[in-house]
């Protein structure tokens, strides 16, 4: 997109209230994959990931995601308790994958990435290319226990990945705080 680079936040983006994301709940979880970005402007790391949704939790707006225990972005969640949630037109889908192709914890993936990051008006971190933007403050990571699962998928799948520690998934909500939209 033509200019993206040289605007401001401001210029890029407007507010709207979670009520207002016009984007099927579904496509959001299942068709298209945000990018998880944690830390600040100094250390800041992102991945792709899918799943999860949104809903109310204690009456708040709220997103959950399912991240596997060793993700750094994880790590820089748990650290700085904010993160947001970015979703991008189709045209960027290869630089979206590519945070999911290794670890920010022992490459260059965020120097190599062809997006170009921007700070939020609250200091998370995300990019000048998303078309919405979620933020949220981390509420709570629960790791479920195989034998909370009632369908045999479920409790095969759960078992498989827990095998080793470090495979664990955490599920991770987080109260929505800002949501912004491309202008
Ligand atoms: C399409 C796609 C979807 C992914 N979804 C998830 C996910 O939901 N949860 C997860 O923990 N990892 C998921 N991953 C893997 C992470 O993005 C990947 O391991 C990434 O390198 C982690 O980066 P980090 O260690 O820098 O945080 C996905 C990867 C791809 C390509």
């Amino acid at each position: 997109m033509d200019g993206v680079r040289e605007m401001n936040f401001d210029q890029l983006f407007r507010q709207i209230s979670p009520e207002e994301i016009r984007d099927n709940v579904f496509t959001l979880v299942g068709k298209v994959f945000p990018v998880i970005t944690a830390g600040k402007v100094d250390n800041f790391n992102s991945m792709t990931a899918s799943g999860g949704g949104f809903g109310m939790l204690f009456k708040k707006p709220t997103t959950w995601c399912i991240l596997q225990a060793t993700r750094y972005t994880l790590e820089l969640i748990e650290k700085e308790q904010t993160y947001t949630m970015s979703y991008f037109p189709d045209e960027y889908k290869e630089q979206i994958l590519f945070f999911g192709s290794k670890s920010g914890r022992d490459s260059e993936k965020m120097k190599e990435v062809e997006l170009t990051s921007v700070k939020t008006p609250s200091g998370d971190m995300s990019y000048k290319e998303a078309r919405l933007i979620i933020e949220c403050r981390l509420t709570e990571i629960t790791t479920p226990d195989p034998n909370d699962f009632c369908t045999q998928e479920a409790k095969d799948y759960l078992k498989e990945a827990y095998k080793d520690p470090n495979e664990y998934r955490k599920y991770v909500f987080g109260e929505i705080t800002n949501v912004w939209v491309r202008r």
